[in-house]
């Protein structure tokens, strides 16, 4: 199994992630980490922060001559903005300034639940770390993982189908390769031209009028063979393992996976996947993907998708109303430094959560300690199925 944890504040010197169990031998291309970086940083909507980083991975640990040793693998991204912060994210006792406190939490934000629970009287000790730039690592250890999984044809990608309330439509025709391409030159990453003007008309509208939008991402995944994950517990379900991974997202609100809460909606009849069998490629076969890829926590075989509802960011520039935390007088919402629409980068974000559990199960899977291994126990599986 892989396991990985991350470090850092928003303004402190570094994120940081280390990543446990990976096997040894998967070749790893940094270039490919830093992609997905920048893919992360862009989209129509950002606010400043975006404009004063350019995220790119250290490696400090587990990779060497390109490879993995299976030693844990640890990623440092360097926040550029510290150096305007030296002083107020310091961990020297003397740089403490009693005026540098925030003290107004933000409705929406972790300030007010984290302040009570920490026994904090500075919000700044809680929003640094609740922050969405922790997901810069999250984006690093995904495109991390992603490189787990390709060398067995498992792709994946992560788009927009909805900003605020213009919902984007997604051409069922296209290959989840140019799905990809035509999403990636988008500034809302989507593949819908006339809901792309819509989008940015009413971000437009809200930047004008202080206000935040949310939206709906999706996630992707082809080449997953069948049987993924596992009915037999409740913490083995693949599909449950994909919902707690992305609902601990910062600003998701809901997860659903093929026709989701739609699902609820419909006669049984017009809702599962009926099998066939394609004898030429001696393969079960569906005659549609209602279930987005999963039954009983498992992969079906068929392409993965799940839905992502990300609420609208919480810091807005006309802020809500709040009570100070140390007055308990009536007072606006703190202001920091903010996005008005973030739903282009919380795509990456989805699919980089995504491509983590779905490398992970399949590790859990074909185990293994180096890519050799992993890959008799792979091919002898897809053996096992063709002959079943
Ligand atoms: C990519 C991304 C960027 C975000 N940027 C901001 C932001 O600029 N301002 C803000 O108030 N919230 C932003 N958020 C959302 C907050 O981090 C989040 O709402 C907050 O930490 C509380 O967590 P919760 O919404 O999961 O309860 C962002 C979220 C994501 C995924």
């Amino acid at each position: 199994m892989l396991r990985f944890l991350t470090a850092g504040e928003s303004h402190g010197p570094e994120l940081v992630a280390v990543i446990e169990g990976a096997p040894a031998g998967f070749d790893i291309d940094v270039a490919r980490i830093n992609h997905d970086l920048a893919r992360r940083q862009k989209g129509y909507g950002r606010g400043g922060r975006m404009a004063i980083e350019h995220d790119e991975v250290r490696v400090v640990s587990g990779i060497r001559f390109g490879r993995t040793t299976g030693s844990p693998v640890t990623l440092i991204v360097e926040n550029r903005d510290f150096k305007n912060w030296e002083k107020r994210m310091s961990a020297d006792p003397r740089d403490r300034g009693e005026a540098k406190a925030v003290t107004r939490p933000r409705p929406g934000h972790a300030d007010l639940a984290g302040v009570l629970k920490y026994n904090l009287d500075d919000i700044r000790d809680v929003l640094e770390r609740a922050s969405a730039r922790e997901t810069t690592a999250r984006v690093a250890v995904g495109a991390f993982a992603k490189q787990l999984v390709a060398p067995f044809g498992v792709s994946l990608v992560g788009y927009v189908a909805g900003i605020g309330a213009t919902e984007a439509r997604v051409p069922s025709d296209l290959t989840i390769d140019e799905l990809a391409r035509v999403t990636e030159v988008s500034p809302v990453r989507v593949a819908d031209a006339e809901a792309e003007q819509a989008m940015i008309a009413e971000i437009d509208e809200c930047k004008k009028s202080g206000d935040t939008l949310g939206g709906i991402v999706e996630v992707l995944v082809a080449g997953l063979p069948p049987g993924l994950g596992s009915h037999v517990q409740w913490d083995r379900k693949l599909d449950g393992r994909i919902a707690h991974a992305l609902m601990s997202v910062q600003a998701v609100k809901g997860v659903e996976f093929g026709m989701g809460f739609g699902a609820a909606r419909v006669r049984g009849s017009q809702l599962h996947d009926e099998i066939g069998y394609d004898s030429a490629a001696r393969r079960f076969t569906r005659h549609s993907n209602n279930s987005g890829g999963t039954e009983g926590g498992m992969t079906t075989g068929e392409p993965l998708l799940a839905r992502v509802a990300f609420k609208p960011l919480s810091t807005l520039m006309r802020p809500l109303k709040s009570a100070d935390i140390r007055s308990k007088a009536e007072a606006a919402g703190t202001i920091e430094r903010s996005d008005v629409c973030a739903i282009p980068a919380a795509a990456v974000i989805a699919e980089a959560v995504v491509a983590y559990e779905v490398a992970n199960a399949f590790i859990e899977k074909f185990g293994g300690d180096s890519l050799a291994e992993i890959t008799r126990n792979y091919t002898g599986y897809v053996e096992q199925l063709r002959n079943y």
